[in-house]
């Protein structure tokens, strides 16, 4: 063991007082038969206040930025890196600890394996630089064993180098970069930059690359074959392939190929002169950041993105997902916005996940998404003068193809077909046509559900319960009972029909949420004992799976009419995501069990917030109702296949802890094809939410609509749209509001207890009108959810007249008494779905 490890134990982080001489801390060199060991009580060890731990072995000079070598932690001390790191250091050589500028890793020798405590580095008799863990097992080594070693020294520059008795160097850590370069430090030809996975884990199997080739350098993504970001090449003529190299020098990065002359690069990228310690890191994202110490470490240069620009770079937006203007989105087209769905609601730049996995077992059900104005960071031609559809077809014959990229020649019907096997970021590229004529085609597979024939007629599962109770009111209305009957009858042969295959199908859709067993349910809700609601389909109860995350796990029961609705509620939820909408996580086809598993929503339902006082102020209640549509609108507008949700009211809108609003409960969603406005089915929701078209059987999204504008009312109104404690002439909101209308008093109907209602009076009032639009007796005047969003973000105006008086002509037309004796039919909405 040398001397100093010893000698210094007791005065280690002391300050130097200024009469002692402190050339004893400087501790740069070391002699062949010497060991070290990572333990807590070693010499020289810090600990910092961001968890990091370093134990130096070797450090060079005194003062400021230094770089010293030994073991290092980053937090996780578990397990150690041996490492070359720059610390800060005293007058007297000793590692400082500030609250800011925590140790910098430049070089490690083992990032893959990290070793525990009591691991060991020895340099041996022989000259062999070994790592090895707390069992003795050989890590890592310099295999220098018999190369001649004299001695290890820590350079001024921060290289570690092996040297023997003529004090020439057998072996160096410049010479085997990881993912930083520091000044002085020079890339070889053949030699590249690794990134690591991300911040925290360094493990080496990072995506990216810089790599020195004898033409310049490259930056690459990983990818079967690499795929090419950056590029900096030389393109003259007469080439020393063999000895060009990139150098970090004050002030910049210098590319030698044909040039042998020092300070006269073939070309260099300019890096601020440095004031003081620099180091280059190429990071997990593909960037290549330059670093400087000045009272901490902050970024001085980002040096590739201004040859690039923020959307060039492979991940900026995950893979599939589209950069423009450094926001990301999903591939989509306006005949095709169902394929692809963000990983991550709320992190888009996590990218994208195609709905239905490409299969190459099913080739022929395979297509082709055509992105308009959109190209991709690279392009490697693998076929020339060819035409667009023979590159598609090319894609279609190679099951690793992902995507058919096209450029186009000079002669515009010709050009090369690029086909990459892995898809990373794509670019918006509207503005700037000029620079990429090309055309990007994604390879898609076409969902089992579209490739049959006949889209599914979806009806209620509880048609039977619901026409007894809405038969005494509807007794007289014989084609809604007839359409009942027939739709039963329908509903009855096709469960025949499909009941077989049902079951198999479930467990073969693709791109869908997790199955679950029923055991695993039962063990996450503790079989079944937090109850949170109980509506129509049934219990709701909490949970949290094995992970930690919070659920909602609804059971639905009655086999024979759950089934169908079951299954509708998996395949439209399960593939739609928005962060409006409550995600479905899951479900159980056990036996005869059939349960759905949700996000869990901390702040329940809706109606458990407006009926009652409570401190839901002006600006929350505004905020909901914009969610909720939102919610709607991608519902409605920006699903692949149109869904009516059916059900709107205030038990099926769900609060998170932030109060951000989200729909639930598609048990009663229909869907549609797009192209089909309207179509005929059988009544179904909760009374005093439905539109009066119901009685006409004429059914489109625009029912969602109306119930949309009662649930406004509500939340402005703090009360329910039926209140029979009230006064007859105040029990039903809609008469009531009809008639502060035509008083011009509608602000007499706002919640009193909510907080800011009643100061933002010109605000309500027009969400008043809002819902008023919403609530139109005819569906075709009712506005688009879009434009209801376009309405409450003040970029589209009310219209200039409103019809208060809410019930369609239709209603006369099946002779049906009057809207108010509808109204106060004992229909009390918990009959037919409660909370859920
Ligand atoms: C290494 O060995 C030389 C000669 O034996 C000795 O002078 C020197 O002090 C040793 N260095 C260390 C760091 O032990
Ligand atoms: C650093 O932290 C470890 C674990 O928390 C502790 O055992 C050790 O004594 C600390 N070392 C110093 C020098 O403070
Ligand atoms: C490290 O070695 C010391 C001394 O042999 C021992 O006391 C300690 O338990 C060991 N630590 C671990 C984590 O194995
Ligand atoms: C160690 O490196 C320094 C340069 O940083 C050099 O001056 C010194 O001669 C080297 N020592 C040995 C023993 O190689
Ligand atoms: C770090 O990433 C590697 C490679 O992706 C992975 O195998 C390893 O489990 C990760 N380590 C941690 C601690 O997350
Ligand atoms: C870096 O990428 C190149 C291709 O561009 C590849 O040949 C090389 O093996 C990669 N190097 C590392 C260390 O991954
Ligand atoms: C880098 O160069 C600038 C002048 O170009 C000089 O002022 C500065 O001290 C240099 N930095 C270092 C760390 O040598
Ligand atoms: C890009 O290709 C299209 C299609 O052939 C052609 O019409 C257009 O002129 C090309 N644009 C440029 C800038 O080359
Ligand atoms: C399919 O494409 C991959 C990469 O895109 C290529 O390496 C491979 O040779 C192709 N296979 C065939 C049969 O063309």
């Amino acid at each position: 063991m040398p001397p100093q490890w010893i000698l210094y134990l007791t005065i280690l982080t002391c300050c130097c007082p200024a009469y002692v001489i402190c050339q004893p801390y400087d501790y740069p060199t070391a002699n062949l038969s010497t060991r070290w060991i990572n333990s807590v009580s070693a010499d020289h060890s810090v600990n910092f206040t961001d968890l990091s731990t370093v134990r130096a072995i070797l450090l060079r000079g005194t003062f400021g930025p230094r770089y010293a070598c030994g073991f290092y932690c980053n937090g996780n001390c578990d397990t150690y890196l041996f490492a070359i790191f720059i610390v800060q250091t005293n007058s007297g050589g000793g590692i400082t600890s500030p609250s800011i500028g925590f140790p910098q890793v430049v070089w490690s020798a083992n990032r893959n394996s990290p070793v525990p405590i009591n691991s060991t580095l020895e340099l041996t008799a022989e000259g062999d630089l070994q790592l090895r863990d707390a069992g003795g097992l050989l890590v890592w080594s310099t295999n220098t064993a018999g190369m001649s070693v004299a001695g290890m020294n820590m350079t001024e520059l921060g290289n570690l180098v092996l040297f023997n008795a003529r004090n020439m160097v057998v072996w160096q850590s410049f010479d085997h970069p990881t993912d930083t370069l520091v000044p002085g430090q020079i890339l070889i030809s053949g030699k590249s930059l690794t990134s690591s996975v991300s911040l925290t884990n360094w493990t080496e199997a990072g995506l990216f690359n810089l790599s020195m080739t004898p033409k310049g350098l490259v930056g690459s993504v990983e990818s079967d074959p690499s795929q090419e970001y950056y590029e900096n090449l030389y393109r003259g003529t007469k080439q020393n392939k063999e000895a060009s190299y990139a150098k970090f020098q004050n002030g910049s990065l210098q590319v030698y190929i044909n040039s042998v002359e020092p300070g006269n690069p073939d070309f260099s990228l300019t890096i601020p002169a440095a004031k003081s310690a620099q180091y280059m890191k190429l990071g997990p994202d593909g960037h290549l950041r330059v670093y400087e110490w000045g009272a901490g470490w902050s970024e001085v240069s980002d040096l590739l993105t201004g040859y690039l620009g923020e959307c060039h770079y492979p991940m900026v937006c995950g893979k599939y997902g589209i950069c423009s203007n450094s926001q990301c989105s999903c591939p989509r087209t306006s005949a095709n916005s169902g394929s692809f769905r963000q990983v991550n609601d709320r992190q888009p730049d996590l990218g994208c996940s195609e709905v239905t996995p490409l299969s190459c077992k099913a080739p022929t059900t395979q297509s082709f998404l055509d992105l308009e104005d959109v190209t991709y960071f690279t392009f490697s031609s693998d076929f020339e003068g060819t035409d667009m559809d023979s590159c598609k077809q090319a894609c279609l014959l190679n099951c690793s193809c992902k995507a058919a990229i096209f450029q186009y020649g000079s002669d515009s019907s010709k050009g090369s077909c690029y086909l990459p096997s892995q898809i990373f970021s794509l670019m918006n590229n509207e503005k700037d046509k000029t620079h990429y004529n090309s055309s990007v085609s994604i390879k898609i597979q076409v969902p089992p559900s579209a490739a049959s024939p006949a889209s599914e007629t979806v009806f209620p599962a509880n048609v039977v319960g619901k026409k007894s109770i809405l038969g005494p009111v509807l007794g007289s209305t014989l084609g809604i009972s007839f359409l009942a009957v027939a739709g039963l009858a329908f509903y009855v042969r096709w469960r025949k029909r499909k009941d077989e295959v049902e079951e198999d199908y479930l467990d073969h859709v693709p791109g869908m949420p997790t199955r679950f067993s029923y055991e695993e349910l039962a063990s996450a809700t503790d079989n079944f004992t937090k109850k949170l609601g109980e509506g129509g389909f049934g219990s709701v109860y909490e949970g949290t799976l094995k992970d930690g995350e919070r659920i909602a796990v609804k059971c639905l029961d009655g086999v024979g009419q759950i089934k169908k609705s079951f299954l509708a509620e998996v395949e439209s939820i399960g593939s739609i995501h928005h962060v409006n909408l409550v995600r479905l996580i899951g479900f159980c086809a056990d036996k005869s069990h059939r349960l759905l598993v949700y996000e869990y929503m901390c702040n329940g339902s809706l109606d458990r917030w407006i009926y009652t006082p409570t401190s839901l102020d002006w600006n929350l209640r505004r905020r909901i109702i914009l969610d909720i549509a939102k919610g709607l609108a991608y519902l409605h507008e920006d699903c692949r296949q149109k869904i009516i949700h059916l059900d709107i009211k205030p038990q099926n809108i769900l609060l998170d802890e932030n109060f951000n609003a989200k729909l639930s409960d598609f048990g009663l969603s229909k869907l549609i094809d797009r192209n089909q406005s309207e179509v005929v089915t059988t009544m179904r929701g909760t009374p005093g939410y439905l539109a009066p078209e119901w009685l006409s059987a004429i059914i489109t999204e625009k029912v969602d609509v109306y119930s949309f504008g009662v649930v406004i009312l509500e939340t402005l109104c703090g009360r329910k749209n039926f209140e029979f404690s009230k006064p007859e002439d105040e029990a039903h909101l809609l008469p009531l509001f009809t008639k502060k209308a035509e008083e011009e008093r509608l602000l007499d109907l706002i919640d009193s207890s909510c907080e800011g209602l009643e100061s933002n009076g010109a605000e309500v009032l027009k969400v008043m009108q809002l819902a008023a639009w919403c609530l139109q007796g005819d569906h075709g005047k009712r506005p688009a959810m879009s434009v209801v969003i376009n309405v409450l973000e003040g970029l589209q105006n009310l219209p200039k007249s409103l019809d208060y008086n809410f019930f369609n002509p239709n209603i006369s037309a099946h002779k049906i008494q009057p809207a108010a004796s509808q109204l106060s039919t004992p229909l009390l909405p918990s009959i037919l779905s409660g909370p859920r």
